[in-house]
């Protein structure tokens, strides 16, 4: 599928999905959400895809949403739109395991975009900030909320208020990023992390990733039932049965995402 502000390629079961509006730092408008969403939605339901990167360019993943779009607009413009809601919402429902592969600037939006992913490998380049509050905003995709739950509260006060920017070697320090590699190696590394969870089964992928993401939403008492319910149901797969029997045979495991 043709778009106009990302590219989208498929390959061995991995979808990348590259911002691409390299004139505005890939700053994020509606056209370039309305078709990551598309794209997300695509590799989510597509049987072929087993994991997506979301990604930008070397010098920039992404420079927070488009002010120039954004600065003529009214509360009520903001509100009757819910601008940009439905898209990370979409970006959010995503089933399959998001990775995102951030070099150079991830400000504002771009920062809150890349911790919607599931996790986030940097380059050494990364540039992680939410300085809205240097446009008289305060960040609206979850950078409070996330940030926080990243990094604490401290840092994520210094950066909100301060709006400085955190480099990679501190967003990996604080719990912000899982790695950090050099710039060159940073989609190698990435595919490579993709290439294992595609190896996986895609259903007992899914539930992970729903038993993590359950950790940010509820109580320690209920995330933890939630947890040993999903564990107790994978035990109705033929793919734990797979996978206990190959260990046990000492062979690799074919998994069947049944
Ligand atoms: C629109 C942007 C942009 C943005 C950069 N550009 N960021 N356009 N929206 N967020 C444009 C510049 O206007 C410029 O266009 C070109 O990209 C290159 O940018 P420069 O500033 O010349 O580059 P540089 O000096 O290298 O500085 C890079 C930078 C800086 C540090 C990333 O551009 C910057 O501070 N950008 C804004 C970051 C930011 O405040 N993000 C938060 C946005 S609010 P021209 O045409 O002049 O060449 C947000 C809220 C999210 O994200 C919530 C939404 C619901």
């Amino acid at each position: 599928m043709a778009f106009e502000t990302i590219v989208v390629d498929t390959e061995e079961h991995v979808t990348t999905i590259r911002l691409n509006r390299p004139d505005a730092l890939n700053a994020l408008n509606q056209t370039l959400l309305k078709e990551l969403a598309q794209a997300v939605e695509e590799a989510s339901t597509n049987d072929n895809v087993r994991c997506v990167i979301l990604t930008g360019s070397e010098k920039v993943f992404a420079a927070g949403a488009d002010i120039r779009e954004m600065a003529e607009k009214s509360y009520v413009d903001m509100m009757t739109s819910d601008y940009f809601g439905p898209e990370t919402e979409a970006i959010l429902r995503c089933r399959k395991p998001i990775i995102a592969a951030v070099a150079g600037y991830a400000l504002g939006g771009g920062c809150e975009l890349a911790m919607m992913c599931d996790f986030i490998i940097a380059a050494e380049t990364a540039k992680f900030g939410q300085p809205e509050i240097n446009l008289g905003v305060v960040a609206g995709l979850g950078g409070s909320q996330r940030l926080t739950r990243f990094v604490g509260k401290s840092k994520s006060m210094d950066m909100h208020l301060t709006g400085r920017f955190m480099d990679a070697d501190e967003a990996e320090r604080s719990g912000l990023v899982s790695r950090v590699v050099p710039a060159k190696r940073l989609m190698e590394e990435a595919q490579g992390a993709a290439q294992k969870i595609a190896e996986k089964s895609i259903l007992t992928a899914m539930v992970v990733k729903e038993a993590v993401n359950r950790s940010y939403e509820t109580t320690l008492r209920e995330g933890l039932l939630f947890e040993r319910r999903l564990f107790f149901s994978l035990f109705a797969t033929e793919d734990q049965k797979e996978g206990m029997a190959a260990f046990l045979e000492k062979r690799e495991p074919q998994f069947r995402d049944k």
